[in-house]
């Protein structure tokens, strides 16, 4: 059958039920792209396992293959092979359709010396401004010029004292200039999370030179060239945290698995406040259907280990969910409550204060509708809003959904949840 152009995939969602049994957590997308963008940094093989199969690491895999990479894929499993990178130029069309492939400018500056891209793309969320990034390459001794492209080039990087100024990718991409110059770096008020300490252990597997690996301030003698490594992803902390409040949203009963529990303190901590009943186990996270009724709470979203912005829509969901009143306050992002207006028409009730700030009065019935994803995370919580919905819902532009969640129909549909993609 031919199909009509405008056409695209969409999730039925018949919500209202309990979910029960287990399901794993994948590999973390945040984590797995600058590990991706650092294999340009050696000729040599590099194998990285716990690669989750999601739409951002497809384009991520075509963008290396298109400069020149070898890439095997088999299961979960990448085995990447740099030796043939000459390119400095990524393609256009793939580096608009996510926001990591800023990652390329300084791995691509630590390889051939320069780099030229569109402007990234990504989640509309804010500004996302790159100034960060750009004033560490210069610090390095590149030069940046940034119009519709943004091009760095540099005859030799010379270590220097850099800031991340918390800024993830604006810290991973200083590490990944920084590795192969000449002399020391020292990046102060760098971001701390989890998947930044996972990028400094695979370049030293590599032979990089990096300590103050997740604190403030990372430090880098530079080498003369990297070889290749091997890497496991860590779990996805992000993806932890959206099963943990679709369980108890949905109130429901079942068990996560794979999770590393250190990193997800300020979740526990806001479940926790919100009268959530979970334990652990283990490396499992177990979800209890609730004691008594969840209460509202303030939701403040930070730098790591502060609560992660990505969990702040997911959190608006069970707030509909919760007695009294919550502030959800995304410190991070000033664009990020666009799902709200959203979950106002499923029937929650909420007021937008500024574009940092809402306030939601629970508990609320959510009812079905049409939705459209509007970026990775808010097409998940339109997904866990749909399924808490009694009856049928739609979710339209699910390619946002598949950028960062593996086969989740699947996934959802073994906890016994009502979804089928359709095509
Ligand atoms: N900022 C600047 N200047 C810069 C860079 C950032 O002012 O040069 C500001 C931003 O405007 C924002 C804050 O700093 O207010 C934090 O932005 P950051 O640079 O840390 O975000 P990012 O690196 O662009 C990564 C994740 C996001 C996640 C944020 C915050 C990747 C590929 N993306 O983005 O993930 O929300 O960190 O934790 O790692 C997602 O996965 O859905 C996602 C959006």
């Amino acid at each position: 059958m031919r199909l009509p152009h405008h056409y695209m995939p969409k999730f039925l969602i018949n919500g209202g039920k309990r979910l029960t049994g287990e399901i794993t957590v994948a590999g973390f997308k945040n984590a797995v792209l600058p590990i991706l963008s650092a294999t340009l940094l050696t000729k040599r093989e590099c194998v990285i396992s716990n690669v989750p199969r999601i739409l951002d690491v497809d384009n991520f895999l075509k963008i290396l293959l298109g400069l020149g990479a070898r890439v095997a894929r088999r299961g979960n499993s990448v085995k990447i092979s740099c030796a043939g990178v000459k390119k400095f130029t990524p393609e256009k069309k793939l580096v608009s359709s996510m926001r990591a492939s800023v990652l390329l400018l300084g791995a691509l500056l630590g390889r051939t010396g320069k780099a030229k891209l569109v402007y990234p793309g990504g989640d509309i969320i804010g500004t996302r401004p790159i100034d960060v990034h750009l004033r560490g390459f210069a610090a390095l001794g590149a030069s940046a010029s940034v119009g519709a492209d943004i091009s760095v080039a540099a005859k030799k990087l010379q270590g220097a004292e850099l800031f991340g100024e918390s800024s993830v990718t604006g810290t991973e991409n200083l590490i990944l200039a920084a590795v192969l110059a000449s002399g020391r770096s020292r990046i102060k008020l760098a971001a701390q999370e989890p998947h930044i300490g996972l990028l400094c252990r695979f370049l030293n597997k590599m032979g990089a030179r990096i300590s103050g690996i997740d604190t403030h301030t990372i430090t880098i003698d530079g080498v003369a060239r990297l070889h290749g490594a091997r890497i496991r992803v860590i779990p996805d902390m992000i993806e932890a945290g959206t099963f943990a409040i679709l369980g108890a949203a949905t109130k429901s009963h079942f068990v996560i698995k794979g999770v590393e529990h250190g990193h997800l303190d300020a979740v526990y901590n806001k479940l926790w406040e919100m009268g959530v009943n979970f334990e652990k186990q283990g490396n499992n996270l177990i979800i209890n259907r609730p004691t008594g009724d969840y209460r509202g709470a303030t939701v403040r979203t930070g730098l790591y280990p502060n609560l992660a912005t990505d969990l702040q829509p997911p959190f608006g969901v069970l707030a509909t969910q919760a007695r009294g009143k919550t502030i959800i306050h995304d410190w991070v992002f000033e664009g990020r409550l666009g799902y709200l207006p959203e979950l106002k028409k499923m029937g929650a009730n909420v007021k937008l204060i500024d574009s940092h700030r809402a306030e939601i009065i629970g508990p609320t019935k959510l009812r079905g509708g049409t939705i459209r994803g509007l970026d990775i995370r808010s097409g998940m919580t339109f997904l866990i809003a749909a399924l808490v919905a009694k009856g049928k819902s739609v979710i339209d532009e699910i390619h946002h959904i598949d950028r960062g969640y593996e086969r989740i129909d699947e996934r959802l549909r073994a906890l016994g949840a009502g979804i089928e993609r359709v095509n």
